[in-house]
């Protein structure tokens, strides 16, 4: 009978876990890699598709096949786990969020903004033109917004979309120096310069290395020339940002500033969920 149940535990044991990660549906936000998926029905996945030319059979590479690797090199690149699912319309502007009459106004105006720039996202790609988030304040609602915005990208526009802060962004490109890295550096910096939407989170928050000011000049000059954009969050205006003024010049070209609350919306919704946990305590 032990033998039996010795036996049981170690089938268990190896089993996979049935709660946490391992069976999460793949996110949503990952552009589709599967073989069998051209999203121009052009090459049925394989990347490559037959034309005639001169009487002759050739293949040809398919336009998605660029696309394809891009998502490949920027797979570590995924809206964050809590904001996949998050729409503009979850970004709630009210007196439970904002206290201050000032906070309401401008976290409405960041609303408005990122609304409008949906709707009108061919245009803004045709100029070229990102956003800018910033406010001196943690907790305001930037990262939500910005990865709100790039979840309907995803879903109106069908759009290419990659979200890291700046920080894992450099340091993904630091670790490709070592030579048993399975990317180069200069296919993650080609993907990182390519990607159609790049969102930025948390610009001028990591620390600055000798690589940092390069990288960046290098993937955001590209971006500024090329039909790609970029939405930005920060902590600080533009000409704060502690990156050379090469770096901030071009991401004043390529990125309209929007100022977010200087009002803590995870403060002021934990304060008053205390407040009404301690009501229920002394009432109870
Ligand atoms: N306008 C909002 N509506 C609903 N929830 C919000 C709003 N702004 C912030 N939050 C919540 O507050 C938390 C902090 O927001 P976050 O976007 O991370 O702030 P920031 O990036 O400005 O530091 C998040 O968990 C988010 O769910
Ligand atoms: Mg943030
Ligand atoms: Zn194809």
């Amino acid at each position: 009978m032990d033998k039996i149940k010795e036996r049981i535990n170690e089938i268990i044991k190896k089993a996979p876990k049935m709660k946490g990660q391992d069976f999460k549906k793949k996110p949503s936000n990952s552009w589709d890699s599967k073989k069998d998926n051209c999203p121009y029905d052009q090459c049925n996945g394989s990347g490559f598709r037959i034309i005639e030319q001169n009487g002759r059979k050739v293949a040809i590479e398919c336009e998605c096949r660029e696309e394809r690797v891009i998502n490949k090199k920027l797979e570590f690149a995924t809206i964050l786990e809590e904001f996949q699912e998050t729409m503009i319309d979850d970004f709630v502007v009210d007196n439970n969020h904002y206290k201050q009459s000032n906070s309401r106004k401008s976290a409405s105006v960041c609303k408005e903004a990122a609304k409008k720039y949906v709707a009108k996202f061919k245009e803004m790609k045709n100029k070229k033109k990102g956003l800018y988030f910033y406010s001196d304040t943690a907790g305001s609602g930037k990262t939500m917004l910005i990865s709100a915005i790039g979840n309907e990208l995803i879903h109106q526009h069908k759009a290419k979309v990659k979200f890291a802060t700046v920080g894992d962004l450099l340091n993904a490109i630091r670790s490709t120096y070592s030579c048993n890295s399975e990317v180069s550096t200069h296919e993650l910096m080609d993907a990182a310069k390519k990607v159609e939407v790049l969102i930025l989170d948390d610009m001028g928050q990591q620390s600055i290395k000798s690589d940092t000011n390069d990288h960046l000049f290098d993937i955001l000059n590209h971006r500024l020339n090329n039909l790609v954009v970029t939405i930005f969050s920060s902590n600080c205006k533009i000409e704060e940002l502690p990156y050379n003024f090469r770096i901030k010049d071009r991401i004043k070209k390529m990125a309209i500033p929007v100022h977010a609350p200087e009002e803590s919306v995870r403060e002021n919704l934990s304060e008053q969920e205390n407040d009404e946990l301690l009501e229920e305590l002394l009432m109870g």
